[in-house]
This record gives C-alpha cells, structure tokens and sequence, in this order.
C-alpha cells in the first residue's frame, strides 16, 4: 500500500492527478489531498506519507522554499515536483535540492506519472540502503581502527614495560662473574636487584593481562571488577568516583558484563583525558530485563551533538565504539554534554534481546 500525499491547489489539476492513479495496478494506494502548503505539512506530520506529489505554485507558498519545508518535517521523503510548462528551470533546481523527479502538468500522462512514481520510491529506498552501507562501513572501520590502536598499546606496553626490565634483568644477570668466586657480596647484590626486576616483570605481565581481559570480571562478575575499576581509576587519577549499584543485579550474560565494562572503561578514559572533572558519579541498576548505566562527571563538558553529527568523533573512535559495543548487545548509548556542563553517558540495555537471539 503506496500512501501518497498531493499538495496541489487547482481542483481541476487535482482531478486529473486522481484520474490517471485510477491506472495505478496491481498497487493498492490511499490518496491524501491537500490544498495549501500548510495543510500539507500538517498531514506529514500525522500520517506515514510514502511520497509526495508538489505543485510548486501553492496559495500560501510559491517556489524551491515549499520543497525546503517539506524536507523539514520529512527530510528521507521522495518528493516529485508538479510545475507548469514555463518554469522547468525552477523544477530542476528542486530535483537538485533533493526531489525525485519533476512533471510538467500540461504534459503528464498516466503512465508517466505511475512510472515516475513507482521510480521515486525504488531510488529513494536504494539511496537509503546505500546510505546504511556507508555507515556500516564507517563502523567497520572504527573497529579495526580500535583494534589496530589496542595492539599499538599493548606492543608498546610489552616492549616499554615488561621488555625494558626483563632487558635490565640479563643485563644484571650478565655481571656476575661465575668464574670468580671471591667478590660473593657482589654476585649477591646482583641476584637480589634481578629478583627484584624479576618481580616487577611478574606485576607487569599481570597488569598487561588484566587490562586486557579483566580475570575479576570473569571470576566474580561484574560488580566487582567495576569496584576495581573505580579504585584504580581513582587512584591514578585523583578523582572521587562514587558507584551505586542496585542489589538486586546478580549476574547477567557474559557478552553483557564486558560490554558494560568497556563502554564504562572508555568513558573513565574520555573523563580522564579530557573532562578536568573532580568528581565521577557510576550507576547501575536493573529493573526487570531493563539493565541501566550512568556515568556522570562535572568536568567540562563538550558539543556532543555536533561531534555525533561528524559521524567519526572528534578524531578519535571512542564514543563510536561505544555505540557500536551497545548495539550489538541489543542496547543504546546516549551521550549527554555541553560545553560547561558535564557529561554523561546513559547505557541501557535490555536483557531479552540475548534470551530471544540466543546468541553463540
Ligand atoms: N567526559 C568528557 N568530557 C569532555 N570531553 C569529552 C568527554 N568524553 C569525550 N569527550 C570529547 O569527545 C571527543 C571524542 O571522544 P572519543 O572517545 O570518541 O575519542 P578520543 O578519546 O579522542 O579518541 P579514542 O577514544 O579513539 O582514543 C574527545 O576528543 C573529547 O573532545
Ligand atoms: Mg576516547
């Protein structure tokens, strides 16, 4: 069922319109008239229009500005411009601001008309599709991007950390005079300081593990690997963290647990690197299959919206990944900021989306 809108305010014009729709076969449609330009907006508003038919010579509005208006209220909508025989210059002009396609009402015919109709929708919907294809690439891209970052990481940390002391540990090691028995005191200093290097390799090997598959999460759950979380990030930085979790949260499935713990890692990260907050506020709780997270700072806050506009955020792949991680567990992130306001994350995510898709 194809449901079409006509704004056109000649009724005979009107009549005809109709008349040639009568060939519309195999197709059912639901015809709405409208006679000004206004009343046209308002059944937008109302209804699930599939395509609008525009005389561009309407009694309240004449020209390119009532396409304009139509794309406010309904910016995906395919709209085909009707125009008279001297002012195909202007209907091109709307074709170029994003309509379909445009008739000349002296030389319209049925066929023409179904055929223009039937085209509108077909390339409103491909261009929609492709559109969706674009953004599914956008996000593959920040995946691997975030991989590609994740490995840059934990290289350096391996080489950085735990490299650089198991290096000084053989080059103590190398020191020690085997063959010379006599300077003891000396062969001891070094095997203490490489069994102490030796130990700070053991803690930093735990510290790169950890950090990449928290074992408290799988152990113990999600809770207590949050209220680790909160202390180091604590710790490290210097801001207050207060957590609130509803007692009721026992554990939930385990692509569920990590992903709320990494959306609520890269949202600690972003409040680290930016936010100059002193204050960080983390809840969680669950209401029926309903799991909700906030995490709020009264740091300085940014222009979210305009950020989520440029679809790739602000240079970095964060918040995309974020959304991204919530999507695939069948929930939304929703970033609430303003330059001098704070931020905050709200994670919703509801616990039937994995009991129905049963996922692997
Ligand atoms: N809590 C926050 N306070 C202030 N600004 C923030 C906050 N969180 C994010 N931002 C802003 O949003 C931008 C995008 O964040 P996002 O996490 O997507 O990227 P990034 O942190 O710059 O890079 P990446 O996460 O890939 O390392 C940041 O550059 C920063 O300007
Ligand atoms: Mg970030």
């Amino acid at each position: 069922m194809i449901k079409i809108l006509l704004i056109e305010d000649n009724p005979g014009d009107a009549r005809l319109i109709q008349e040639y729709l009568c060939d519309l076969k195999n197709i059912e449609y639901n015809l709405h008239i409208a006679d000004t330009l206004q009343k046209g907006i308002e059944v937008l508003d109302k209804e699930f229009i599939d395509i609008v038919l525009l005389d561009l010579k309407l009694p309240d509005n004449e020209g390119l500005t009532s396409v304009e208006q139509i794309f406010s209220v309904a910016p995906n909508i395919p709209v085909i411009v009707l125009t008279g025989l001297n002012d195909e210059t202007t209907a091109i002009n709307a074709v170029k601001m994003g309509a379909q396609d445009y008739l000349v009402k002296d030389k319209v015919e049925s066929e023409l008309l179904i055929r223009s109709i039937r085209y509108a929708i077909e390339r409103k919907r491909s261009e929609e599709e492709h559109q969706k294809l674009m953004e599914q690439r956008i996000r593959s891209l920040a995946i691997i991007e975030a991989q590609e970052n994740e490995r840059r990481r934990i290289s350096r940390e391996l080489h950085d950390g735990l490299g650089q002391l198991l290096s000084a540990a053989k080059l103590n090691f190398g020191m020690i005079d085997f063959t010379n028995n006599s300077n003891k005191e000396k062969t001891n200093d070094i095997v203490k300081q490489v069994d102490t290097i030796i130990s700070k390799a053991i803690i930093e090997a735990r510290r790169i593990a950890h950090d990449l598959r928290p074992t408290t999460l799988d152990d113990f759950g999600l809770i207590p690997a949050l209220r680790i979380l909160c202390q180091e990030f604590s710790k490290i930085t210097g801001i207050k963290v207060k957590f609130s979790v509803s007692p009721t949260l026992e554990r939930i499935e385990p692509k569920v647990e990590i992903a709320i713990y990494r959306i609520i890692q890269e949202s600690f990260n972003n409040i680290s690197k930016y936010a100059d907050a002193s204050e960080v506020s983390l809840d969680l709780y669950r209401k029926e299959n309903q799991v909700f997270v906030r995490v709020k700072d009264n740091g300085k806050g940014f222009d979210a919206e305009s950020i989520s506009k440029t679809k790739k955020a602000g240079g970095g792949f964060g918040l995309l990944n974020m959304k991204e991680r919530a999507e695939l567990i069948g929930g939304k992130v929703e970033i609430i900021s303003s330059p001098g306001q704070g931020t905050e994350l709200l994670l919703e995510i509801n616990l039937d989306f994995f009991n129905n898709n049963n996922h692997q």
